[in-house]
């Protein structure tokens, strides 16, 4: 018994498409198509039939497909990847030929949308454990001569009544809590659940904590922080993790907002197992293309930036169990929201690794 797939129900099925095209006074018309995926591409098969691909993506796009069209055309199979907006098709080009002639191209096309997020997301994990081992390595070796240049900075600093030396001095201790910053930053990239050390903690006291650490800070911009809560919530966590999950969030909420406006964080139990952290400033905002790059590192806006504050958050709250979301309206302010979950599941992650 032969099977038989009838393509009518296989297309939707693969949130594809199927078409064909033949080629007329030098052009590629299209003859048909149909399927589920047209729609998500924003297109319509009256929008396509009879129509050149000219006629309906833009100049560049449609150049890249004719080529692909006149290669078929010439009797070869081609296989491309594509994208419109946020969705990604792969689509196969099968050439019909009567006498050795091509008649016509038989296409189609599947929805691989799914798969290449999940190639993007596996290349993300990548990148990161990357910079997770060169970090390692780099800042071990960085900071016991680190130490002994602030220590010895310092002491100099004291003992030189030189005025315009002790100028150059300041700029050296600066740079050198810079240099500091960045390696602290880099070691706990390498590998954050080795020193995890699970307690349980008053989240309420722990936010009102890291407020009152960031008050130099927020003073000198006369940025109110108000904190709402209506329930007081415990939870298992690392509490010097979450604080600096926090404290690096408030920085950046600071940095992006102008003087004397204010930043809102609530603290919500959402239900038994799970509560949030929402952070939320009134500053410049993100756009949406600088949004999507946000958790990776080194992607930074600032002059002095190193571009990984939220990329240590985001493992933090990823060793946690938890998830970091952003929402931002340039030129209004940005949202921060943490979801951790109240008790931490039995992991390796629990016990206290000695360093
Ligand atoms: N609250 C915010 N408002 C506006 N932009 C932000 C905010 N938080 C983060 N960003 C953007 O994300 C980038 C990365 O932040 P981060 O990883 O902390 O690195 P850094 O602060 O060193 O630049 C910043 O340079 C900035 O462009
Ligand atoms: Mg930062």
């Amino acid at each position: 018994m032969r099977l038989m797939i009838d393509y009518r129900d296989f297309v939707p099925r693969q949130n594809g498409f199927v078409f064909k095209f033949i080629k007329k006074d030098n052009q590629f018309i299209h003859t048909y198509i149909e399927g589920d995926l047209l729609q998500k591409l924003g297109l319509t098969p009256s929008m396509v039939i009879g129509r050149t691909v000219f006629d309906f993506f833009p100049q560049d796009h449609a150049r890249q497909k004719e080529r692909f069209y006149v290669k078929a055309w010439n009797g070869e199979t081609v296989n491309y990847e594509g994208s419109v907006g946020d969705t990604y098709y792969r689509c196969s080009l099968f050439p019909i030929t009567i006498n050795s002639q091509v008649v016509e191209v038989n296409g189609s096309a599947i929805d691989i949308t799914v798969e290449k997020n999940n190639e993007k997301r596996i290349r993300e994990m990548e990148k990161l454990s990357v910079v997770g081992e060169l970090a390692a390595g780099i800042a071990h070796e960085i900071r016991n001569p680190l130490t002994s240049l602030i220590g010895f900075t310092k002491i100099i600093k004291e003992k030189i009544t030189d005025s315009s030396i002790n100028e150059y001095l300041v700029i050296m201790e600066d740079e050198l809590d810079r240099i500091n910053q960045i390696v602290n930053e880099f070691m706990f990239i390498a590998k954050p659940n080795e020193t995890m050390e699970i307690k349980e903690a008053n989240i309420n006291a722990l936010v009102r904590n890291v407020i009152k650490f960031m008050e130099p800070q927020t003073n000198l911009k006369s940025i109110l922080v108000n904190l709402y809560f209506s329930d007081k919530i415990t939870a298992f966590c690392d509490p010097n993790q979450i604080k600096q999950v926090l404290i690096n969030i408030i920085q950046n909420a600071i940095e992006a907002t102008s003087e004397s406006l204010s930043i809102d964080i609530s603290l919500k139990k959402l239900d038994e197992n799970q509560f949030k952290i929402e952070i939320r400033d009134r500053g410049c905002g993100i756009s949406e293309e600088r949004l999507k790059r946000l958790f990776e590192p080194f992607y930074t806006t600032k002059e002095k930036g190193t571009g990984l504050g939220l990329m240590v958050c985001k493992r933090i709250i990823e060793i946690h169990n938890g998830t970091i979301e952003v929402k931002s309206n340039p030129g209004f302010g940005t949202i921060f929201e943490i979801v951790l979950p109240i008790k931490q599941k039995t992991s390796k992650h629990m016990i206290k690794h000695q360093s």
